[in-house]
């Protein structure tokens, strides 16, 4: 297959051509579709034919498949496939947007879906009062972050600075531009902004950390900035 991948934005998703999913045991298709998925978070995978088992079994190129809370739009044929349609209408006849509102999906669960790619789980401390922003206060954003036994989050920079008291420290390191920095218990890092930065887990226990940042005012100034490597 000869694989063709356009970006379709300057930050987010890209389709992809000369992929026939039904095939999608070939590992160097599936190689190729995790590294476009990793760089560029939404896939549009054109001329695909594809019955919903079919759906179902190319979707595991991605990772584990998981029930989705909301069965309101499961397909008969496969619970676990649900469809989009901008045909859907409310009793007044408004057309039914999935996704309108403000909302979540699975990223706040106990253990939330994961991809292959996708290392870590966060925790922000946020309120109401500061949407549409997640911050604690309007300048200041503040999370619990995690990063499982072995695992690496994927080097990226950001316009913000970051304070990151380390909880659970044991064998976890950053890497700073090109300088490796050794973590331990109750020591704040800092990430200056704009740095390129990634942190890794060599340790048997699951990193814990406590990260204090200035995204709140970058968010407002629209400077965030945020690019993977
Ligand atoms: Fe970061």
């Amino acid at each position: 297959m000869n694989i063709k991948i356009n970006k379709l934005s300057e930050h987010t998703g890209a389709e992809v051509f000369g992929v026939d999913l039904k095939l999608s045991s070939d590992q160097r298709v599936v190689n190729e579709l995790t590294k476009a998925f990793s760089k560029y978070s939404v896939l549009v995978i054109r001329d695909q034919n594809l019955s919903p088992n079919e759906f179902y079994e190319s979707a595991k190129i991605f990772g584990k498949v998981f029930q989705q809370h909301n069965k309101k739009f499961a397909l008969k044929e496969n619970d676990l496939v649900h469809y989009i349609s901008n045909k859907d209408k409310f009793e007044d006849g408004k057309i039914y947007i999935p996704g309108e509102g403000y909302h979540t999906d699975h990223s706040n669960d106990i253990s939330p879906p994961k991809t292959k790619e996708t290392a870590g789980v966060a925790i922000q401390f946020s309120t109401p009062e500061t949407l549409p922003s997640r911050n604690t206060i309007p300048m200041i954003n503040t999370a619990l972050n995690t990063l499982e036994s072995g695992g690496d989050q994927r080097a990226h920079r950001h316009n913000g600075a970051a304070l990151t008291l380390a909880i659970q420290a044991e064998s976890v390191y950053s890497k700073i531009e090109n300088e490796k920095v050794n973590w331990e218990d109750g020591v704040v890092l800092i990430t200056p902004g704009t740095e390129l930065h990634s942190h890794h887990n060599r340790g048997s226990k699951r990193m814990m950390s406590f990260v204090v940042q200035d995204e709140g005012l970058h968010f407002y100034l629209r400077t965030t900035g945020f690019s993977w490597n």
